[in-house]
């Protein structure tokens, strides 16, 4: 089985390979992770426990058959009956077939959404292809449109990707009392056109389960969206039925889960707007310490030395080298988003450096005489016998603080909006001084951000919406009313919002 599964890697891979992301994204070709087929197999068949009934399976967009190579992998064999997959592709087609008809698996080349069932089903594990409705001629999406219309009653949206309706006509597939399992995209939890997919949910099917993966959890590396599971039976929903509402963390193991009546699914146009508490972590509920490291910047000991218009600094013959970009106060900053020179420092009105070099003082005297000179009349100033400065060695060296992508200010006083503070999205190389908290994104929030950096705005607003009261509330107040905010201040802040990203 296992060597199936490897070759069935293999296979896909290949088949990746060999088309390009945007000829995938409109074939709606991306292919479950192992780990993750394996996860919603293991849950579906939790589920499957509480039957009496072997399981006929159907994936209705088998590709190289994920699906039920997990399912496989998981269910005992007696505990499946039946098996069909359905493939556009050829390709994926025939691969589907040399892996998986020794073991059962019935491939049906074609288009899904203009087969007939040739029998129903009481197991759909699937992720449907997500061609987005800009993909689909006018003339397939009329129709699809129709279809849905004829078999159902529902009017669905222009806007409906091509999964919305692999779900609505997998309703000929399914047998009655049967249980369905998707993977999709979550957008139709709130989009108007999901409107079509959330009435054929509560009205028609029992809802049993929608679980949402955190977006800083990416589940396709490669396609760029954040996805649910959608879980019900085809049987009508009893009276007081309530549905499992989760997010977070894998299927079999959610962060968060609770019970939520069938009616307040019913009474919310945008599901995201059902009860759900921010999901804990590690027992806790989210804090922007859970999601950053957060450290003050860079303190010198003698800013007005150290820190210098970056021309004047390279007129004094400091060498390029031994200077680093580092932010202006932020009452220099116009935009909450600090734009990059293509060499890194902030594309702002005047640029600053910041004077770091770790050469031992007879080194720099003898290979930068200008530089030695101004680091002398530093000397004479007190500047290296500074409390800082004569703790550093060489004491024009600097502790070390990468550029942070997030900063916010470490202290102001309450603007027109009450917001004493400022958040910034840095895309500059710049390092910043000790009036700023520096924010390094960690964890799984660090993971999401390297494959999706349009997470990057999303989060910078998120951090902007914390309120004025929480953060005064943290933080300290001075004197007319200067309010100071410390590292870990700012890290116990409530942030449950950026799981909702
Ligand atoms: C998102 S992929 C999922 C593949 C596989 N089930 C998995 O989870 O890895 C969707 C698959 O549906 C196929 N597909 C696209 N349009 C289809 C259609 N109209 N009918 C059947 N399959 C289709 C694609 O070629 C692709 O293999």
């Amino acid at each position: 089985m296992l060597d199936v599964e490897a070759r069935r890697q293999a296979i896909q891979a290949t088949l990746d390979a060999s088309r390009t992301a945007s000829e995938r994204n409109r074939l709606g070709q991306f292919a479950t992770p192992p780990a993750l087929a394996l996860d919603i197999a293991r849950y579906a068949l939790e589920l499957w426990k509480a039957r009496n009934e072997p399981a006929t399976f159907l994936d209705p967009a088998i590709g190289s058959g994920s699906f039920y190579s997990a399912v496989r992998q998981t269910f005992p064999s007696r505990m499946i009956a039946d098996a069909c997959g359905v493939e556009l592709d050829p390709r994926f087609a025939e691969a589907a077939r040399d892996l998986w008809s020794a073991s059962g698996l019935r491939v049906r080349p074609g288009d899904f959404t203009r087969l007939a069932p040739d029998r129903t089903y009481n197991l759909i594990l699937t992720n449907p292809p997500y061609v987005r409705h800009h993909h689909l001629a006018r003339e397939e999406k009329d129709r699809l449109k129709t279809l849905a219309a004829d078999r159902l009653g529902l009017e669905t949206s222009g806007l409906a990707g091509l999964h919305v309706y692999f779900l609505l006509l997998c309703d000929a597939w399914l047998a009655p009392g049967g249980l369905a399992v998707w993977l999709i995209p979550s957008e139709f939890l709130e989009v108007n056109y999901g409107a079509a997919l959330r009435s054929y949910l509560t009205e028609r099917v029992t809802l049993q389960h929608i679980h949402r993966y955190r977006p800083t959890d990416v589940q396709f590396g490669d396609a760029l969206v954040t996805s649910a599971i959608v879980v019900y039976t085809r049987s009508p929903p009893p009276p007081d039925h309530q549905v499992r509402l989760s997010l977070g963390g894998p299927i079999t193991a959610p962060s968060m889960s609770e019970m939520v009546p069938l009616t307040a699914f019913r009474d919310v146009k945008k599901w995201t707007a059902l009860p759900g508490r921010p999901a804990p972590i590690d027992g806790h509920s989210p804090t922007l310490g859970s999601f950053f490291t957060i450290r003050r910047g860079i303190a010198t000991g003698a800013n007005s030395f150290f820190i210098l218009d970056r021309q004047e600094a390279l007129q004094k013959g400091i060498p390029p080298e031994y200077l680093r970009p580092i932010l202006p106060g932020s009452r220099h900053l116009p935009s909450s988003v600090i734009e990059s020179a293509p060499d890194g420092y902030p594309r702002l009105e005047r640029s600053l450096a910041l004077i770091d070099c770790d050469l031992p003082e007879p080194e720099v005297r003898r290979r930068f005489p200008t530089f030695w000179s101004y680091l002398e009349a530093g000397k004479a100033q007190g500047i290296a016998a500074g409390y800082l400065a004569s703790r550093r060695s060489p004491w024009y060296s600097q502790e070390h603080r990468a550029p942070a992508p997030f900063l916010c200010t470490y202290m102001g006083r309450a603007k027109g909006n009450g917001n004493p503070f400022r958040f910034f999205w840095n895309r500059s190389r710049a390092t910043a001084a000790n009036v700023y908290l520096l924010l390094y994104p960690r964890g799984d929030l660090a993971s999401a951000l390297e494959s999706r950096p349009d997470l990057y705005p999303l989060i910078l607003a998120e951090l902007q919406s914390l309120t004025a009261a929480g953060l005064i509330h943290e933080g300290r107040v001075y004197g007319g009313g200067l309010h100071k905010l410390e590292p870990r201040e700012l890290a116990s802040l409530p942030a449950g919002g950026l799981l909702r990203l």
